[in-house]
């Protein structure tokens, strides 16, 4: 072990993202890297930069947010309170079917895209600009533009086959024809060589919803791998929101099935849950699927801990049956925060009308049952997601409190699943299942990704009134080695890095 180390975390507690039981250590950092897991007072007499108090806290990896649609905001707010704040220090970008590039300055973005690919809040127009603004040519370029001003997370990068199809189907309301799929395959060619980890689809909306699962086979043929190239195994993973949620939840999860057999790669089933009252306490059957399933192909699953989602104002009849929270509208900003009914019988129109009205825009949508989202949590092979959208004044509170939530409310106060499991679905397990190697454990050689916080504390704070308040019980959060967040909050250091994949290691549990 050298002498002289940067950083030293001493007298905490070590949750090492494994699912291991829980062990007290002191950890040594050089560099980026962890180079030293000693019993406590082990590095007492070692010099170090800096030393930073961990008794009577729990020291783990840093969070992996296996699900976002950070892609934009780490360019635009680079800080990433929103997640840094609660432990995260990678996000999985592009998911959803949605990623910025490739887009050229004149494609077309219709919604959901331009949820992800908008010119910006920050900006103040709220309209698509040119590309070197929220659009990349190719992911190349998107990538060497978070090299070029990195974030304080790490990114894990996906291409979506969405923004795909908008760049290369010359009518969305059809399947791509040959030369489209051609077209398609050369960008994720591309991007795979540039360092996406995988590609997403999202054929639940509308600008997908008429790709057949041939369109989607052939498009991500290159993840495969097989092609020739020398190259051994998948290349990358497959993730989607599927096509159904609802009534056909159980089809949908055969054709994600069938898409990873037939290309010989791991899928990821993004935001799993069951929608629609009638289909509530359908995550039993659904869970079977995907169980029986694990023991003859690589199949990943994440979920976020509440019963609304959040996504592009959807004129969905079984969507709008429920309660219906404005996010953010374009025409009508005032509206953020509103219940859409109330909306309509203030316009005197019906809710259908009303969506038309506020378009574009974002809700959130309560449309699950308790007990199937507890039941797809404690699954023990499912990982953590946000799926937040970092857009507007009122977002979906699991921007800004999914993995407290889970940690504080479904692991101590309900005790769902211990800590080190809880920990371990943040951690280990979505390092293992996106191949990202070196990051989602502590141990000696690993990447200095890590948190420090209170077990007995930890707890969201952020709520559909007030979603845009940081947690409880975050002490302390460290990326490739670096302080990005502590007692005063965001510490100005900016070390987040793109990753590449290094093959996936699927675990089961
Ligand atoms: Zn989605
Ligand atoms: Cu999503």
């Amino acid at each position: 072990m050298p002498t002289d180390l940067d950083l030293v975390i001493e007298g905490g507690t070590v949750i090492d993202g494994t699912k291991a039981p829980r062990f007290d250590a002191d950890i040594g950092i050089v560099g980026t890297r962890i180079v030293a897991v000693t019993r406590p007072g082990g590095l007492a007499r070692h010099a170090a930069k800096r030393r930073l108090a961990a008794h009577g806290r729990i020291v783990a990896p840093g969070f992996i947010d296996a699900h976002t649609h950070d892609d934009l905001a780490l360019l635009r707010r680079p800080a990433m309170e929103f997640k840094v704040s609660q432990g995260v220090t990678t996000v999985v970008t592009g998911n959803c079917g949605i990623s910025p590039a490739p887009l050229e300055a004149d494609t077309p973005t219709p919604q959901p895209i331009s949820l992800a690919v908008h010119d910006g809040e920050d900006d103040g127009d709220g309209r698509n600009g040119a590309v070197g603004r929220g659009r990349f040519r190719a992911f190349g370029a998107y990538l060497d533009a978070m090299r070029a001003a990195p974030a304080a997370v790490n990114v894990a990068p996906l291409l979506g086959h969405t923004t795909l199809r908008a760049r290369c189907v010359a009518d969305l309301g059809r399947a791509a024809n040959e030369a489209e799929v051609r077209a398609m395959q050369a960008h994720v060619r591309e991007a795979l060589e540039a360092g996406a980890i995988g590609v997403s689809t999202g054929t639940y909306y509308p600008p997908a919803a008429a790709a057949s699962t041939e369109e989607i086979i052939e498009v991500c043929r290159p993840l495969s791998g097989d092609g020739g190239d020398g190259g051994s195994g998948p290349r990358g993973v497959y993730a989607t929101h599927m096509r159904d949620e609802q009534d056909a939840v159980l089809a949908s999860i055969d054709e994600t099935l069938r898409i990873g057999r037939e290309l010989g790669v791991p899928v990821v089933i993004s935001h799993h849950k069951v929608t629609g009252q009638a289909n509530w306490g359908r995550s039993t059957e659904t869970l079977a699927k995907i169980g029986a399933a694990m023991r003859h192909q690589c199949v990943a699953l994440d979920c976020y801990p509440y019963t609304a989602g959040s996504t592009m104002l959807h004129n969905d009849p079984v969507r709008l049956q429920g309660r219906v929270l404005i996010a953010h509208s374009e025409p009508h900003p005032g509206t953020a925060g509103r219940e859409l009914a109330d909306i309509a019988a203030e316009w005197g129109c019906d809710k259908m009308e009303a969506v038309r009205r506020l378009q574009p825009a974002s809700a959130i949508y309560f449309m699950m049952s308790e007990a199937d989202v507890q039941r797809v949590l404690a699954f023990e092979p499912t990982m953590i997601g946000s799926d937040g959208i970092p857009l507007g004044p009122r977002p979906h509170p699991r921007l800004w409190g999914t993995f407290p939530r889970v940690l504080g409310h479904y692991s101590r106060q309900l005790n769902l699943f211990p800590l080190e499991t809880a920990v371990w679905k943040m951690t280990g397990l979505t390092a293992g299942n996106f191949g990202l190697e070196g990051r989602g454990r502590i141990a000696e050689g690993a990447f200095a990704d890590l948190v420090v916080f209170d077990a007995d504390a930890v707890l969201d704070t952020a709520t559909y009134e007030e979603p845009q308040r940081a947690s409880a019980g975050i002490d302390a959060v460290v990326v490739n080695g670096q302080a990005v967040w502590g007692a005063g909050g965001d510490t100005g250091a900016r070390p987040g890095q793109v990753l590449r994949r290094g093959g996936s290691r699927m675990q089961r549990g």
